[in-house]
């Protein structure tokens, strides 16, 4: 029998993140490993949201080095730059383009309730600047100049999701059907990753305690330092009963990075003490980063790669998105040659 070839198109995924942290544990078992998963059955951009990233002040150095090493470390959890698109959103001019555009498609009190500007202008009072205010409009932007089905984001950016959904049915109800409506993607985490000292929390990256959470790029000793000193009970005993919320949130990390199920991490630890424990879940969680850890120096260490890289998926971020802003730039009325 003839095979039927599959025609219909692989659909859209996008989602970008900001350079300016370096992702921990949870954003490794969470969002990190599926987007990788993702790429064989999406069509997949992901960029650096480097313009995003100025809306807080940065030192220009740092956040250079931060923007290659996230870049880097795309790379490096096993993204392919032949197969998925990756780049840095400032590398394509077509997002600041349209982000004006859609600028003037969005009201002023539709940005005004939007809950992390309000939380990011609380904390910086000094500095509530026009981007902070506008930055969900580059986000809807950065989302509709791809004409993505699908954006995996978390919790913290369904308002701007929405925001930008309501862009596209103001601008297609206007101008027809220009930008494509796009749905979030809400990933099932391997593992909801709560933070070593305060595990009713979740790991966080702006966490103060330096033992709270677990970076991707941290050395082995570290890992495992930081998980001896992880915060559990005053039992002895590793099972995930109620009110164990250390115990537990460490038998999961441990099941992610193992394939262990709860009731087998049960039995494995039965009769030892939560030291032994603590060191095996360290252990495990080093050695699921080791080879991740090790590509990314690799890439790292050749400059030339890395920014070979940048310039392809430059030039094919904007490529896939140049035809958006022309067709979005002649449905306003402007003259596109
Ligand atoms: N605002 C997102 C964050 O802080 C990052 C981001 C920028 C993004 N543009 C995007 C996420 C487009 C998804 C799609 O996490």
């Amino acid at each position: 029998m003839e095979q039927i070839e599959q025609t219909e198109p692989k659909k859209k995924i996008l989602s970008l993140i900001q350079p300016t942290n370096t992702p921990h544990l949870g954003n490794y078992l969470g969002a990190m490993q599926n987007w990788v998963k993702m790429q064989e059955e999406f069509d997949c951009t992901y960029g650096i949201a480097d313009l995003h990233s100025i809306t807080v002040r940065q030192d220009p150095a740092k956040l250079r080095a931060q923007i290659k090493e996230s870049y880097a470390l795309l790379i490096a959890v096993g993204l392919d730059p032949e197969k998925s698109t990756l780049f840095v959103q400032g590398h394509n001019p077509n997002h600041a383009e349209l982000s004006w555009i859609l600028s003037c498609y969005t009201q002023f009190g539709e940005l005004s309730r939007m809950t992390q500007f309000k939380d990011k202008s609380a904390k910086h009072p000094e500095n509530i600047n026009a981007g902070l205010f506008t930055y969900p409009v580059l986000m809807a932007a950065d989302i509709l100049l791809y004409q993505a089905d699908l954006v995996p984001v978390g919790q913290d950016q369904l308002q701007h999701l929405e925001l930008a959904r309501n862009i596209v049915q103001r601008f297609n109800g206007i101008y027809g059907d220009v930008f494509t409506m796009p749905e979030g993607y809400i990933t099932k985490a391997t593992a909801k990753v709560m933070s070593l000292q305060e595990p009713t929390k979740k790991m966080s990256k702006s966490d103060e305690n330096p033992n709270a959470s677990v970076w991707v790029l941290d050395d082995r000793d570290t890992i495992i330092r930081k998980f001896k000193r992880a915060v559990t009970d005053s039992e002895s005993e590793v099972c995930a009963r109620e009110g164990k919320d250390g115990i537990i949130n460490l038998m999961s990390i441990y099941g992610a990075v193992t394939g262990k199920t709860l009731d087998e991490t049960e039995s494995e630890f039965k009769g030892k003490g939560y030291g032994e424990f603590k060191l095996a879940v360290g252990e495990a969680v080093a050695d699921k980063l080791a080879p991740m850890q090790a590509e990314f120096k690799r890439i790292s260490a050749d400059k030339g790669y890395i920014e070979d890289c940048m310039k392809k998926g430059a030039e094919k971020a904007f490529r896939a998105s140049r035809k958006t802003l022309q067709k979005v730039q002649k449905k306003v009325g402007f003259i596109v040659f």
